[in-house]
């Protein structure tokens, strides 16, 4: 065992403290060393590069691998505090982060001064946003930012205050934005950035403006997806609840223009694949269902007392087979209504009814639907709808008459409906959906009419009276 020594020191007066230890309580979900291994192969480091930075060093995982890497003789102070650098803001993660770099250096056989200089050296114990950095001194960037919306702090905070007044507006909404922002604007002009971080940054619009400034300068190489399970572990003091860290990917930022652009559009993680085909919105009408308010309203499951010509047999996901993609039954009805004054019956059950309805559900006369869907359906020839959120693109015949309700379904028609599923089940569509469809949890996807308005139908998949 290593005697106590330089490496301990008192949890500061600092007045930002107490944030600090709360923001490190959310943030310190740190990296699985294979993944850690596989950034720093990509970066090519030690042999790209000179100067190595983690900006959130944590228990200094990115530091010992990479110290690992370097060939130095034996209490090579200098080489080492020169080539890494890790800034951790919270006292205690920075203490354990120089544990783990003296330690290493001692299994190099270094002297424990030798090491102990290193390692305190080495991990700064340093805000990353909020305090001066060197610029232009680094030219690898290793990290997994934090990520973490400051609107977790009470806004009287400390932290919060100074964080609003110095980061900039594109990239206030997260600590990861602020992060991926003052890592572009230190790096050396000609350095890499590899990043462990969550992909929402890739593809949310409230990021689009980062995405648009890290793009004038930098292109994504390389970028993989990780196993959230298996690529992060909390410190053994912060068990309580599993990683958070959702859809995480693995990337590496380089300068010039050799990589993929990256824009204030939504970021695509896998290519979308080249197609010679033509857009199914040229060839097909795409809508999503509408939306009729709370059940019992609009959308009945008796149907006694209410005219028949007036009720539209409808749809919704748990009408849906999953094993065999089909209608299983209808067990509730759309009520038709138009501008036209409906009959005492209908006007009396929806007087009953409506107090229910939300005021954004509200419509003049007060006997139309929130999403007035008269004229428009239920189709008269039949045609397909697709569930929203799927594990894949699943078109399902939609019978002439009935009619999908709700946002959770897309209906997609013009065109024979035998025709349009096989179309929507051809692997390259069904590949650019999964492309393009956001995940969300438990291995479902969003696909979104906005989605299958974007997807090209293949040129070999085409009716011929299309094509
Ligand atoms: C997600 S952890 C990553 C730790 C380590 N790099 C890893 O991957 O295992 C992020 C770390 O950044 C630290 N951190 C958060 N905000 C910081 C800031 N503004 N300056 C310095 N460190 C910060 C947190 O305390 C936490 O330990």
């Amino acid at each position: 065992m290593k005697p106590a020594s330089a490496l301990e020191f008192e949890f500061s007066g600092d007045p930002l403290a107490a944030d600090i230890d709360k923001i490190h309580r959310g943030t310190a979900i740190y990296t699985a060393i294979p993944e850690i291994e596989a950034l720093l192969d990509r970066l090519g480091w030690p042999d790209q590069g000179t100067r190595l930075l983690d900006p959130g060093a944590g228990n200094g995982g990115f530091l010992v691998a990479a110290l690992a890497r370097i060939d130095m003789k034996k209490d090579d102070v200098e080489t080492a505090v020169h080539r890494i650098r890790g800034y951790e803001f919270h006292p205690s993660a920075a203490q354990s982060a120089r544990r783990a770099v003296s330690d290493h250096l001692l299994s190099r056989g270094w002297t424990i001064p030798a090491a102990d200089k290193a390692a305190v050296n080495i991990v700064e114990i340093r805000d990353f946003l909020l305090s001066p950095v060197p610029v232009g001194q680094f030219d690898i960037i290793a990290a997994n930012p934090p990520y973490w919306r400051l609107a977790n702090l009470p806004p009287e905070s400390a932290y919060r205050f100074q964080f609003e007044t110095q980061i900039p507006a594109h990239a206030k909404a997260d600590l990861l934005y602020a992060y991926l922002n003052k890592a572009v604007d230190i790096v050396h002009p000609d350095g890499l950035i590899g990043l462990v971080t969550a992909d929402r940054w890739l593809l949310n619009k409230g990021s689009a403006d980062l995405r648009a400034k890290i793009g004038e300068r930098y292109t994504v190489h390389d970028i993989q997806r990780l196993e959230s399970k298996s690529a992060f572990y909390r410190p053994k003091t912060r068990r309580k609840g599993s990683p958070a860290r959702v859809h995480p990917v693995s990337l590496v930022l380089s300068p010039g223009d050799s990589g993929r652009r990256l824009t204030a559009e939504p970021f695509m993680i896998e290519e979308l694949p080249e197609i010679d085909g033509t857009p199914l919105a040229d060839i097909a009408t795409i809508r999503l269902a509408p939306w009729l308010g709370p059940d019992g309203i609009f959308i009945v499951f008796d149907k006694t007392g209410l005219p028949e010509e007036r009720l539209i047999p409808c749809v919704e996901p748990e009408n849906l087979c999953p094993q065999t993609d089909t209608i299983t039954g209808f067990n509730r009805w759309a009520l038709l209504t138009d501008k036209a004054e409906p009959e005492a019956s209908v006007l009396d059950h929806l007087d009953n009814q409506l107090e229910r309805m939300p005021n954004r559900g509200q419509r003049e006369p007060r006997w139309l639907p929130p999403e007035p869907f008269a004229g428009k359906l239920p189709l008269s020839d039949d045609a397909v709808l697709v569930p929203r959120i799927a594990k894949n693109l699943r078109p399902i015949l939609l019978p002439a008459g009935t009619m999908p309700v709700n946002h959770n379904l897309v209906v997609v028609a013009g065109i024979p409906a035998a025709q349009l599923i096989e179309m929507l089940k051809h692997p390259l569509v069904q590949r650019q959906a999964d492309v393009l469809a956001l995940r969300l949890e438990n291995g479902y996807r969003s696909y979104t009419a906005t989605l299958l308005r974007q997807l090209i139908i293949p040129r070999e998949a085409l009716p011929e009276n299309i094509s």
